[in-house]
Parts: structure tokens; sequence; C-alpha cells
């Protein structure tokens, strides 16, 4: 570990009205940019969990999940968005505010009854996170945890992965 950073959440910057007016972007860039708080949020994103496979959402779950899945010692498996996987899926729909968007996983991504952490950096309506664990679950493996940097809790998100264990490093 390096030295412990006391307040990462100094380095999330708003941006308001990104992408669209009214809405207020939460920038996690300055976070990343710096080594000592993103080394800590990476750990934090796993400490205690037990797992063999990290399940990153397109895109910006991928630069969260896939040094979760190093340092941890496990594999990592990309959610994608539609089209964009090679071999044979599993895909799943959600909606979204206009419309629907709809994800992949290879369909022969885990081994029967791997345990999974599912991580991405904001958990919103938790549409994606949802998705994201029925697709983990037909593909044949268990969700162990679904962890997020940041968490937008007036969304509620977290009703939409019940039973599971949920961890938001930051609720906002
Ligand atoms: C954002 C964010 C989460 C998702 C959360 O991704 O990175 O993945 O929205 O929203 P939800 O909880 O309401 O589903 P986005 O689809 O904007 O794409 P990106 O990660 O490729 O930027
Ligand atoms: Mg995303």
């Amino acid at each position: 570990r390096v030295g412990v950073v006391t307040d990462w959440s100094a380095l999330i910057r708003d941006i308001p009205d990104y992408p669209k007016p009214g809405i207020l972007f939460k920038d996690i860039t300055p976070l990343l940019a710096d080594h000592a708080a993103f080394t800590q949020v990476v750990d934090e994103l796993a400490d205690g969990l037990v797992f063999d496979k990290v399940v990153g959402i397109e895109a910006r779950g991928f630069i969260l999940a896939a040094p979760v899945a190093y340092r941890s010692g496990a594999g990592f498996v990309p959610v994608r968005k539609a089209g964009k996987l090679p071999a044979a899926t599993l895909e799943a729909s959600y909606d979204l505010e206009y419309g629907s968007a709809t994800i992949e996983v290879h369909a022969d991504a885990f081994a029967p009854g791997e345990r999974v952490l599912i991580v991405d950096d904001v958990l919103a309506t938790g549409g994606t996170a949802e998705a994201t664990v029925e697709l983990v679950r037909r593909a044949g493996a268990e969700v162990t945890a679904v962890s997020f940097l940041m968490e937008l809790s007036f969304l509620s998100g977290r009703d939409r992965l019940p039973g599971l264990e949920v961890r938001a490093l930051l609720s906002v």
C-alpha cells in the first residue's frame, strides 16, 4: 500500500451542466491521476471480499476493475456494450432515461459457481448493475458483491440489487 490519503473524495470534481443542462457530473479523472488516491480506492473496492473473477462494466468500470483484479490475484471479465465482444455472448437490456441499452458478456467467461466481484464507478439508478448481475448469474457464476466508487443515494439504485453485498466508497 501507498500512504493513506485522508480525503480522496476532494479529488472528485463537480462539472455543472455536463453532459446536458441541469446535470452535475462527478468527474473522477483527478482522483485517477493521483497515484496514492487511486491505489487506496482500488484496495478499498476489494478489501475483505473473496472472489475468483472481477467483472468490469464498460467503460469507466474497466478503469477500476482491472487493477482490482490484478491486486487480488483474480481474473478480469469485461461486460461490454452490445456488439463489441467477438465470441458467443449473453445479453441483457435495461432502460435509460430515453430508450434502452444492451450489454453483453462472453457466455463462457466463467467456470460454474465461480465467485464474482462486480466493479463500476457510479451506482445511479442501478439499471446497469442490475443487468450485469443478471448476466453473471445466467453465465453460471455467483455474485459475491458489487463495489462502486460512488453512489448517488437519492436515486436508490441499491434497491435494484436486493440480497447482494453492495459497497459504495462514497455516497452523495
Ligand atoms: C455510467 C456509469 C455507470 C452507469 C450508472 O455509465 O459509469 O456505469 O452510468 O448508471 P445507472 O446506475 O443509472 O445504470 P455510462 O453508461 O454513462 O457509460 P460509460 O461508463 O461508458 O461512460
Ligand atoms: Mg459506466
